[in-house]
């Protein structure tokens, strides 16, 4: 096992789901132009679970999964790591965050940009101690994307696939233990994303990752996940979950079966 797939860190064997939303209610602003995002989400993801959250343009996915960052306080309610109260100072290095576009610097090389979540964390600590360990590991999430040899290339000289498999390595650096990833495909052409689709679940199954991943293409939730929670309009409420019993490892084959034809008519029945 190498070191992209080992998580001595983690916390995998209590029994508390590696993430926990606790009756979280977001509000934005105040008085009458309040806005009321989302409204006691409770919602648990277990320690390697693939979890997909839907719901219409605006119903609060992404403020969901900012307040799992940490990059938004929840109103009301909590969130937990493995049943702690989330703590943002040292929580960090146990989530991944992938936006919907790469946000890479075009005038560093991909390898520097995948080592950036290092020299921000360790701007005050021993960097050039720890170095070849996450050069080495920048070489290892390289080859994990099939993105040997291309340490030294520019974002402009990469597709949009290949930059959002970039953004994927800068998430993983750190080898957190949760990946949250707000519509990471959703700027890509169909083909790019079948293919990105099937990566993900390789590099999840090596990695034993949990991950919350947003979605607005229904047929992507249901290939990729063990559980799809579908919210409502805002405010966003947990409107139904919906397991996802199909065999893995998932192909294109899988996308052949009637069980996974009736379960994506299933999912777009609760947008009409
Ligand atoms: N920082 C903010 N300040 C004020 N309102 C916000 C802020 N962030 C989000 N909102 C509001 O909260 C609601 C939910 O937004 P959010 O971005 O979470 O929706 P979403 O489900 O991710 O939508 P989409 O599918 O279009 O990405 C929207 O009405 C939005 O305007
Ligand atoms: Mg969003």
């Amino acid at each position: 096992m190498n070191s992209v797939s080992s998580n001595e860190n983690s916390h995998t064997m209590d029994s508390h789901p590696a993430i926990t939303f606790d009756g979280v209610t977001k509000h934005f602003g105040s008085g009458e132009t309040t806005v009321h995002a989302l409204e006691d989400i409770d919602l648990s993801v277990a320690d390697g679970e693939f979890v997909s959250l839907v719901g219409p343009s605006g119903c609060g996915k992404s403020t969901l999964l900012n307040i799992g960052a940490g990059l938004h306080e929840p109103t009301s309610g909590a969130v937990r790591l493995h049943g702690r109260d989330f703590d943002i100072a040292d929580s960090t290095g146990d989530i991944g965050f992938i936006f919907q576009r790469p946000v890479l610097f075009d005038w560093r090389t991909v390898r520097k940009n995948i080592l950036l979540p290092v020299r921000i964390m360790k701007k005050n600590g021993d960097l050039d101690g720890d170095m070849q360990e996450y050069q080495d590991r920048v070489d290892e999430l390289l080859s994990l994307v099939g993105l040997e040899g291309f340490g030294g290339s520019y974002p402009k000289e990469l597709s949009g696939g290949m930059q959002q498999r970039v953004s994927i390595c800068q998430s993983l650096i750190y080898d957190p233990e949760i990946l949250l990833m707000d519509e990471p495909f959703g700027s890509l052409d169909a083909l790019t994303k079948d293919q990105m689709n099937e990566e993900l679940l390789n590099i999840w199954m090596q990695t034993n990752k949990t991950i919350l991943f947003v979605t607005h293409d229904l047929r992507e939730a249901v290939f990729l996940s063990d559980k799809i929670v579908v919210l409502s309009p805002r405010p966003g409420r947990i409107q139904d979950v919906i397991n996802v019993d199909l065999p893995r490892p998932r192909d294109e084959e899988t996308k052949q079966l009637s069980e996974y034809n009736d379960l994506v008519t299933s999912v777009y029945s609760y947008f009409r």
